[in-house]
């Protein structure tokens, strides 16, 4: 595996960050790589990272998604990214890391392209209700026995309309949005910077800015539901989001139902 000279990304490599940033103060380009996600996480079980390392890659040959799903993306046409955080969270607060990691997308994808961006909660990033970015936190173990977090983003960025495959729900890229090729490099910029904004608050413990962010950007509160969640099939009205509880749904009697990260399946009637 060799840093990437050619990528457009590469003058990310070494020092991304400006000198008081964490996110980014270690930076790789890599040009192929099954997974930044495991690449990262070997570097944390071997022990041979900084806060705040960021891994890029060109390409995956199996990138990740949510629920044992893969994350495709053509050659050098998306941001692939994972970060490694260090922070001391509360093991309440852990959905704060997929939180910053959908709020830090969203913030990019609006400073680079004409998109108004929302998170359909827990970890999708979308335009017009079509999915543009996902989020994948896992919690890695560091040979000290302690524990540290991968937060992987994936971003479209340079994919037309068309090569998204007909079988996939609805997604869009920021050329889409934009209606020309977008440039990677200042999209990666642009991540690397609100991400670690919203880690600053994260580990200042401002987890109220982080909460109040999600609900004004979120894609589903105030509309009606359905996700399966712990076996069982709930529909009612999006209500509360919080990172503690998750997502609340008001049933048509009046009652509420709370649902953590793990629903496996959520659709809107009407869009989400
Ligand atoms: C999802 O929406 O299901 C989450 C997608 C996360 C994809 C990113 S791409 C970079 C990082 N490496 C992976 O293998 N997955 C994440």
């Amino acid at each position: 595996m060799t840093d990437f000279a050619q990528s457009e990304l590469a003058p990310l490599v070494g020092v991304a960050a400006p000198v008081d940033a964490t996110v980014g103060a270690r930076t790789l380009v890599l040009n192929s790589v099954d997974s930044t996600n495991i690449y990262a996480a070997e570097l944390v079980r071997k022990g041979e990272f900084v806060e705040g390392q960021a891994i890029f890659a060109d390409r995956q040959t199996d990138g990740r998604g949510r629920m044992g799903r893969s994350w495709h993306c053509p050659d050098a046409a998306g941001i692939l990214l994972s970060v490694i955080l260090t922070p001391d969270l509360a093991a309440a607060y852990l959905p704060a890391i997929t939180a910053i990691g959908a709020l830090a997308l969203a913030d990019a994808v609006e400073s680079v392209a004409p998109a108004e961006a929302r998170i359909r909660w827990p970890n999708d990033v979308v335009v017009d209700h079509a999915k543009i970015a996902g989020v994948l936190a896992r919690i890695e173990k560091t040979p000290d026995g302690g524990r540290c977090f991968v937060l992987g983003v994936g971003l479209n960025v340079n994919i037309a309309r068309e090569e998204f495959p007909p079988d996939i729900p609805p997604a869009t890229s920021l050329q889409v949005c934009a209606g020309r090729p977008v440039s990677r490099l200042e999209a990666a910029k642009a991540l690397l910077r609100s991400l670690d904004e919203w880690y600053r608050r994260l580990k200042a413990g401002d987890f109220g800015a982080i909460e109040a962010r999600l609900r004004e950007r979120s894609s589903l509160l105030g509309r009606e539901i359905t996700v399966e969640y712990r076996g069982e099939t709930i529909t009612g009205v999006a209500s509360d989001i919080s990172l503690v509880d998750g997502l609340t749904i008001t049933l048509p009697d009046g009652s509420a139902r709370v649902c953590h990260e793990s629903v496996t399946s959520l659709a809107g009637h009407g869009r989400t």
